[in-house]
């Protein structure tokens, strides 16, 4: 589908989306630390900067790790992704252990810089729930006080055609809701 923004807004945010269909190529390691770089920028509350990143490149010893995370449907297209990552964020500040309550906000706004700054660059970058998360705790050896958030697969990306056939349909630009539907003057309105 075209995508069609109701206001005006930057090119960037409208056009990034989330393929499936990777390569199989490898990404630079200047690439990959550009996108952590992006990231890096991200806003916190009190500056605090509570996400993680553990990554895994095809072909390493890391990989099989993050892969075996993953639920079979999303095993089934990330095979030519280059890279696995798992988002997690810090659930405390750091000078006095007490909660901080925007953690996973926090993280979520790192992983959208990362995001856009991969689709600017012309990278698949598709983010993922579906896959285990008690085990990624388990197996990436995440101390306890930090979350899980999410997992991303970033990629070159590849042809459609190669995709399995039933992701192949899905493999297109989705919509949005509108924004009255969703942001509310004054009270909450269903
Ligand atoms: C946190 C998060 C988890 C997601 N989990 C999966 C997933 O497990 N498998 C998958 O194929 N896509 C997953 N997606 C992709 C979403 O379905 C996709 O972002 C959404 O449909 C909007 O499409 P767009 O990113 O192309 O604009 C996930 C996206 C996010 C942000």
């Amino acid at each position: 589908m075209q995508r069609k923004a109701q206001f005006p807004i930057e090119r960037l945010l409208l056009d990034r989306w989330s393929p499936r269909a990777m390569s199989g190529e490898s990404i630079t390691e200047q690439e990959l630390m550009t996108l952590f770089e992006a990231a890096r920028w991200a806003p916190s509350s009190y500056n605090v900067q509570p996400w993680r990143f553990v990554y895994a490149r095809r072909d390493t010893k890391y990989w099989t790790t993050l892969f075996n995370l993953l639920v079979p449907f999303n095993q089934s297209w990330t095979t030519t992704a280059a890279v696995l990552v798992v988002v997690l964020s810090k659930n405390t500040f750091p000078w006095n252990d007490k909660p901080a309550r925007t953690h996973s906000f926090d993280a979520g706004a790192s992983w959208q810089n990362l995001a856009l700054q991969g689709y600017a660059m012309g990278l698949v970058v598709h983010g993922m729930e579906g896959f285990d998360y008690e085990k990624a705790k388990r197996e990436l050896a995440v101390p306890d006080g930090y979350t899980v958030e999410a997992m991303i697969a970033i990629g070159r990306p590849g042809k459609k055609e190669q995709l399995p056939k039933e992701l192949q349909e899905r493999e297109e630009k989705s919509d949005r809701h509108p924004v009255n539907l969703f942001a509310f003057e004054g009270t909450f309105k269903h």
